[in-house]
């Protein structure tokens, strides 16, 4: 398994992922598919700003992604990133996504920040859990702030302090 930074020609492949991860779960706050035109944009904006987007291959094949942002825009949260990490369906549960939010950290560091953010659907559990061994701590649970299927979602933040 390689991680390496994500080319364009990535962009079919984590558009699967996250819209696999749309369809069947309330991972990501979002209900409709997206694009591959917006995953360029999205890309676009990450290099733009120096935003690390990093690709776990196995035989050439994309299996997973992370990357992290802005956490909020004001300025003085500028030292503080939130990151996001997706799998293809076969490749969870076999220490993917560590090494890929592993690979993140220094990056984050390299780039002078500060905190890593998760923002985590609470019904995600494994996902906290996974977080959470990554030394991330949950610092707020936020009651109903999402909403999809049908219905409240709570959202878990975490943080670890880099
Ligand atoms: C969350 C995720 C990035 C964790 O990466 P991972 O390499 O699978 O991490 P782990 O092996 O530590 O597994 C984390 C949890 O996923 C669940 N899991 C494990 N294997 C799984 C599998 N084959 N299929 C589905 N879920 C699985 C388990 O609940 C596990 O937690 P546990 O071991 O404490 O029970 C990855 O499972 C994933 O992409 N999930 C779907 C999208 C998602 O939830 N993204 C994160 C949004 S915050």
């Amino acid at each position: 398994m390689l991680i390496r930074p994500a080319a364009l020609v990535d962009l079919p492949a984590i558009l699967d992922i996250y819209n696999e991860v749309i369809s069947h779960s309330t991972a990501v706050y979002c209900d409709d598919p997206v694009t591959l035109a917006e995953r360029q944009a999205w890309f676009a904006a990450r290099q733009e700003k120096g935003f690390p987007v990093l690709v776990a291959c196995e035989t050439d094949k994309v299996i997973g992604y992370a990357s992290f942002g802005d956490f909020r825009s004001f300025p003085g949260y500028r030292y503080t990133v939130e990151h996001s990490v997706h799998l293809a369906p076969p490749a969870r549960g076999k220490g993917v996504g560590a090494q890929l939010v592993n690979a993140l950290l220094p990056l984050a560091r390299d780039m002078g920040k500060h905190v890593m953010v998760g923002a985590v659907d609470a019904a995600n559990e494994g996902s906290i859990r996974f977080h959470q061994r990554l030394g991330f701590s949950e610092v707020a649970r936020m009651p109903e702030v999402g909403f999809k299927f049908g219905r409240w979602l709570d959202l878990v933040m975490l943080q670890r302090v880099l």
